[in-house]
């Protein structure tokens, strides 16, 4: 019995060694520019956060992974024809991440966006994974 409570208590020393060794969980977040420079209607790529920013038709702003949920392929925006177009297996996304063509099963994750005196600030730490496109995950000023 007392062989039985050492093992233990000399796991639970080293499992709470593991917890404090952990690196804790921090915001990245990575500024994208003041909101003026962002017009309407259109993508930006943000290559030091690796994410595109949209800026929707009311202004408001979604960031957007550009990580194809089908297979994790890179996938470019293709300005003429205003949408994401994966290379790898032709998925293609709309300007808010949702699925326009298989074989992608969900719209691009998202990262939360806020706006801090006027700058865009993305917080690259957290993915968000979604169904479908709702207005309401968009940040508005
Ligand atoms: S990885 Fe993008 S469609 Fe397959």
């Amino acid at each position: 019995m007392a062989a039985a409570e050492f093992g233990w208590l000399g796991l639970s020393f080293m499992n709470s060694r593991k917890e404090r060794n952990r690196p804790a969980k921090t915001e990245s977040i990575v500024t994208a520019g003041s909101v003026e420079r962002f017009t309407p209607g259109t993508v930006t790529a943000v290559p030091v956060g690796q994410f595109y920013l949209a800026c929707l038709g009311d202004g408001s702003f979604l960031a957007l992974s550009r990580t194809c949920t089908h297979l994790g392929c890179s996938v470019p925006w293709d300005e003429e024809k205003n949408k994401f177009v994966c290379p790898c297996h032709g998925s293609t996304f709309s300007l808010t991440g949702e699925v326009l063509t298989a074989p992608a099963p969900r719209p691009l994750d998202t990262y939360p966006v806020r706006i801090e005196n006027g700058i865009v600030k993305v917080d690259t730490s957290v993915t968000q994974k979604r169904e479908r496109f709702e207005p309401a995950q968009a940040t508005r000023i």
